[in-house]
This record gives structure tokens, C-alpha cells and sequence, in this order.
């Protein structure tokens, strides 16, 4: 292992110092530690071959090779499939030549004049709009199946086919159940409540789960997983043990009643669930013990993990010219940080395991919802705008009507229409949304057709559009008062074109398109369609496109893969600057109303977020 010639001499914190904290009857009996509990228990779990797994559900396949497509690319392969040694990355014809009995799933598309979308024979990406729509249905009925399973546990879904859940309360409760005598402080305890919990019972491990191994020379393909697990138990171990026999029951009943199988990583904390999730996919769940650690991060190669990839792995790599986790490990924080900025903490805490990030459930109401098309054959006569209208006006139907079989009296207040030449500044009308009870995608049209018109209408010569977006923002919950004013307003005699604010403030709207007005920038997108070439984060509403160079190529799915490792690592940026948040009081007071005051101007370059800044894409 490389050491740095300036980390000789100084005194260096105890890597992995935290890994057997002791426990006391405090820490059982007191239910509100949030992420310093001791006995805090996460898992990550992610479906398997999530797309494919959908369509061999939807087609009745069990265990034939397949994948599904977009256009050309594939962007889903099964682990059938993944024996002939297929992979995202291959062309359709070479995945062809490996299995000739490869099935191929075009993924669903929305053509014109038709509300739901539907699988075609034949596809065209500049007649059709693909549609993750399915998918979004069945990941709900996922993550559905987590929240029956288990009520105590706090969920956050993290993306389409997989979420994080905090088992730190149910665990509490099941280790109180079977070892009753926790709750009972000895009388003779010499701390009171801060007394450490007598030794834990011996446990079976169990066959449900793997278990990665805690010395390194073990190799966990050929060694039996119990007797790589020689440490001395602790309690945070059997609270591992319970977490995981809920896991397993849970995943077990998505397989037998959904058909999706899954995998799972029970830990400390989110990030290292996430990272042991996929030790044995598919269909699998893998328990990191703490004293583990140590042993599985070493090795690993940084810029593999998903928060030190790109750019900042990069940097670090260059600037120490390692790449193993282990490489990393003499670099002392305050170098970190003179190099990269204060809160390079987070960089120095993630080598070690650290992370402080806690699971969070997410509001179930997305305040917005956008379909968009990039286009091939860009539109060029005002004539052609409506076919895209109807195919977006019935994705954002499907969606919000989606939406209300959970909460039926959801309600966007706003439809914007946007439409651009390449990726610069996009024209965009927007106007309040008539309320009417039933949101069809004949309604949607009418009014992002009249967008539309407002839009283009007066341009005299040749149009020229290349991306067209169709958005809800502003969606909420409308109460029963409200409601009522809907049936109303959907009654023959009324035209439907109030809104409700309007009608309580007694100053009913003349036109539903009043309002109208032109703003510059797109609206926030919880979800981008895959073939767009730039996305709107929703956290800090930047647009982020694909270079011109790139876009000027017509690798449609390089572009994609582009545009998520852009996503990525610009989630990763905001990662960086929650965990910076959490963590520095210093750095807050920097990004504080003051500091444009009180902080000079070269001091604001080098300190704070700023450093971590410029190794994620932002424009
Ligand atoms: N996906 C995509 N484009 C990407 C990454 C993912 O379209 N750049 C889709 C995939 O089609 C996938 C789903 O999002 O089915 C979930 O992605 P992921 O969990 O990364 O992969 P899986 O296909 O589920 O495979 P695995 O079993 O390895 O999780
Ligand atoms: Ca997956
Ligand atoms: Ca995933």
C-alpha cells in the first residue's frame, strides 16, 4: 500500500474505531437515537433485471433469455440472458449472435390517438414516445408490498425498482419480544440504564442470507460463509439477524405473488446496504456485519463506488495515483479537505463506512409531472404540433389518473408546454389547468393545444423544433370543498374552466388561459423520459443537457448513458452537499445570508461546497 511521504510522522484517527460501540440498556430502551443508534439497522433492496423482469411478468416467461428495448438499444437484459454473457452495452445483433433464442421486448410506446400505450410490431422513435408507465406500475406495487410487510419500518424509494428501509424500530421491537429480559435493568446494574447489555445469545445465521466475510484471506467462493464469521457476536449482529429474517419474508412474498425477484443488503447505514446488495444477484440478500467492514471495503476500487465516481473519483485518483479504498485511507482529513474543501469530509467519512444520511419517506405526492420527446425529425409546420400533444397529452393523463387511484382528489394547477430547438433556451407557455372532474387526455390536449398555438401562432416563416415537453407542476391534494366545486363545474351547464381558488376568492377567471405567460425555464421533472436529452433536476430545478458534440451524433443510446451518468453524478453532487449540511456547521455559515458580507471573496473559493463543486456537472 502506498503512504503518502507527508502522512510520515503524524499521528493518524484509528480507521474503523466505531465498529463494536458498546450498547447499553440505554440504547434498547430509548427509541429516538436516529442515526447514532448503536443498534441501527438499513437495508437497500433493488429488484432484479427490473425491466425484463416486468415483461416476463406482463408475457408470462419464466426463464427464457430476454431483453427489452428502446429503439435500438437494449436497456434490460435477464439473468438468463446474462449467461450467454449479454449485457446492457451490447449491440441488438451481437446479443443476437450469443443466444439466438434470445426474446427481445420492445418496451411500450404511446402513439397518436391512443391513451394508453401500447407494444407495437413496429416502433419508430419519430412517430412514437416510449413509456415506462408499466414499470412504474408495478415498482408501486413493490414497494406497496414493503409498507403491508412492514408497517414499523420507515421506507424511502430510491429509484424505480428499489428502496431503502430502516429497520431500526421493528428490530427494537422483535429483539424485546424474544429477549424479554433486555427490558428489565438489573438491580444490581452498576450504571443504571447506562450499563451494557449482557452477553448476546449464540444465533444460527440461517440459509436465507449471505454473509460477507469478515478476514480477508477468506474467500468467500470456497470457504464455508460461517466459519469466515469468527468475530465474537455483538447485538448489533442479532439486531442484523432479525432485520434479515423480516427481509427475507418480505422478498419472499414479492416473488410468489408479484413474480419479481429481488436482492437485498442489510447493514449500519444506507450506504453500505446499498453497496452489499448486489454481492450475489440475483435473487439473493447479504448480511455486511461491522466487523466486516474493514475487509470488504479495502479492496474496492473508489471510483466504483457510486459516490465517488466521476469526476471527483477521477481527481482523486490523479492526486494520489491510487485506486483502491485502502490507498486512500493514510490521506488524513484535513488534507481532504485542504485539497478538496471543508466538506470533503463526507469523502473521507464514505472510505470508512461512515455515512450519516438517514432513510427518509418520501411525500407520496410528486408536485409534478412531465412528459417529454426529444425529436429526430424536428417539427417544422405549426400544423405538426398537435400529433406530439395528444402522444404527451396522453402519457401525462395516464399518469395523473395513475396518481388518483391512491389519492383521487389530486389536482395540478398548472400545464406548461415547452418547445426547443437543441438543448439552449426553451419558449414555454404555461396557464392555469381548467377543473374539470375527469382529466382525459382530450382535455389535456384542448388545453396544450391552445398552449401550443399561443406559442407558435404569430411566428411568421419556419419553425424548427427538436424537444416538446408537456408538464403538470403545482399538483396537490384539493380538499372536499373543492371537490364539490368540480362535480359542479363538470355539470353540462358549466364549462369547466374555473379554478378553484379563483371561485373561493369570488373572482371566477373569464378565460382559462388568462394567465397565460412565458417563462424561460423548464419545470421540474421528477421524470425524465429516457430519450431526452437533458433532465430538470427537481431538488435544485437545474437543466442539465448533453454536450452539443454528443447530441450532434445520432448514438441515440450513448446519449442515454451519458444522460445518466450526468443524473448521477449530479445526485451525487447533491449528496455531497445534504451530507456537507448535516455534518458543517462552519461550512453552513459560509452559505449563509452573511456571507457575501462577511466572507471575503478568495476565501469563498476555497472553502465549502465549492470544493466538492467543481467535480460535479452543473450549469
Ligand atoms: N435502466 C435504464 N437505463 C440505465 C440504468 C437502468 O433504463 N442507465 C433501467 C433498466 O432497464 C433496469 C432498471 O432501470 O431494469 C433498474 O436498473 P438497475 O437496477 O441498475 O438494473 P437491473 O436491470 O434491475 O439489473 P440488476 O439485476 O443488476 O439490478
Ligand atoms: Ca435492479
Ligand atoms: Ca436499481
Amino acid at each position: 500500500m502506498m503512504i503518502p511521504t507527508h502522512q510520515k510522522g503524524k499521528n493518524k484517527a484509528q480507521d474503523f474505531d466505531d465498529l463494536d460501540p458498546v450498547i447499553t440498556y440505554r440504547h434498547i430502551l430509548q427509541t429516538n437515537l436516529g442515526i447514532k443508534d448503536p443498534l441501527r439497522v438499513v437495508a437497500l433492496c433493488d429488484s432484479d433485471a427490473f425491466y425484463a423482469a416486468c415483461e416476463m411478468v406482463r408475457l408470462g416467461v419464466t426463464d427464457k433469455p430476454l431483453v427489452v428495448l428502446q429503439w435500438e438499444g437494449i436497456i434490460a437484459v435477464n439473468y438468463p440472458a446474462r449467461k450467454f454473457g449479454i449485457s446492457r452495452f451490447h449491440k441488438l445483433k451481437d446479443a443476437k449472435e450469443r443466444c439466438p433464442e434470445l426474446m427481445i421486448v420492445h418496451v411500450a410506446t404511446y402513439k397518436e390517438g391512443d391513451a394508453e400505450p401500447g407494444y407495437w410490431d413496429n416502433v419508430d422513435s419519430r412517430t412514437h414516445k416510449v413509456s415506462l408507465d408499466y414499470y412504474r406500475r408495478e415498482s408501486s406495487k413493490v414497494f406497496s408490498m414493503f409498507k403491508e410487510g412492514l408497517p414499523d419500518a420507515e421506507i424511502e424509494k430510491a429509484s424505480i425498482d428499489e428502496a431503502f428501509i430502516d429497520f431500526t424500530k421493528p428490530v427494537r421491537q422483535a429483539l424485546l419480544q424474544r429477549y424479554p429480559y433486555l427490558s428489565q435493568i438489573p438491580a444490581d446494574a452498576p450504571n443504571g440504564v447506562d450499563t451494557p447489555l449482557p452477553p448476546p445469545p449464540l444465533i444460527d445465521w440461517g440459509t436465507d442470507s449471505h454473509l460477507i466475510p469478515i478476514y480477508s484471506n477468506a474467500d468467500s467462493e470456497s470457504t464455508d460463509e460461517e466459519t469466515s464469521q469468527s468475530a465474537p457476536l455483538t447485538w448489533h449482529d442479532i439486531a442484523l439477524r432479525l432485520a434479515a429474517e423480516m427481509m427475507h419474508k418480505v422478498r419472499v412474498d414479492i416473488a410468489t405473488q408479484l413474480g419479481y425477484t429481488t436482492s437485498a443488503g442489510i447493514a449500519r447505514n444506507k450506504f453500505l446496504a446499498k453497496l452489499c446488495a448486489s454481492y450475489r444477484k440475483p435473487y439473493s440478500q447479504t448480511i455486511l456485519r461491522n466487523q466486516a467492514i474493514p475487509c470488504y471495503l479495502k479492496p474496492l476500487e473508489f471510483q466504483k463506488i457510486r459516490f465517488l465516481g466521476g469526476k471527483l473519483g477521477q481527481a482523486l485518483a490523479k492526486e494520489y495515483d491510487v485506486s483502491t479504498v485502502a490507498d486512500l485511507l493514510p490521506v488524513p482529513l484535513e488534507e481532504f479537505q485542504a485539497k478538496f474543501g471543508e466538506s470533503a469530509i463526507w469523502v473521507y467519512e464514505i472510505l470508512r463506512g461512515i455515512d450519516r444520511s438517514e432513510v427518509k419517506e418520501k411525500s407520496p405526492v410528486n408536485k409534478s409531472m412531465l412528459a417529454a420527446k426529444a425529436l429526430q425529425k424536428p417539427i417544422t409546420k405549426i400544423d405538426d404540433g398537435p400529433h406530439w400533444i395528444r402522444v404527451l397529452a396522453a402519457e401525462l393523463s395516464l399518469r395523473l389518473n395513475d396518481a388518483r387511484k391512491e389519492r383521487p382528489n389530486l389536482w395540478p394547477k398548472t400545464l406548461a408546454l415547452h418547445a426547443g430547438h437543441g438543448y439552449g433556451t426553451a419558449r414555454s407557455k404555461q396557464a392555469p389547468f381548467p377543473f374539470t372532474k375527469e382529466v382525459t387526455v382530450n382535455v389535456i390536449a384542448a388545453a396544450g393545444g391552445k398552449l401550443w398555438k399561443e406559442l407558435v401562432g404569430n411566428v411568421t416563416g419556419t419553425i424548427k423544433v427538436t424537444y416538446i415537453s408537456l408538464g403538470f407542476t403545482g399538483i396537490e391534494a384539493t380538499d372536499a370543498s373543492q371537490q364539490s366545486i368540480a362535480s359542479f363545474l363538470d355539470s353540462p351547464a358549466v364549462t369547466g374552466v374555473k379554478r378553484p381558488n379563483e371561485e373561493k376568492n369570488g373572482k371566477p377567471s373569464k378565460s382559462r388561459h388568462r394567465n397565460t405567460q412565458r417563462v424561460r425555464s423548464r419545470p421540474s421533472s421528477p421524470s425524465a423520459d429516457q430519450n431526452t436529452t437533458s433532465f430538470t433536476c427537481l431538488e435544485c430545478h437545474k437543466t442539465l443537457s448533453l454536450s452539443p458534440k454528443l447530441l450532434s451524433t445520432s448514438d441515440v443510446l450513448g446519449q442515454a448513458y451519458a444522460l445518466a451518468a450526468m443524473k448521477d453524478e449530479h445526485s451525487d453532487f447533491h449528496f455531497a452537499e445534504s451530507v456537507a449540511r448535516e455534518m458543517e456547521p462552519e461550512v453552513k455559515e459560509v452559505r449563509g445570508p452573511h456571507k457575501k458580507v462577511k466572507t471575503p471573496k478568495i476565501q469563498e473559493k476555497e472553502i465549502g461546497p465549492r470544493g466538492i463543486e467543481k467535480f460535479f456537472n452543473r450549469t
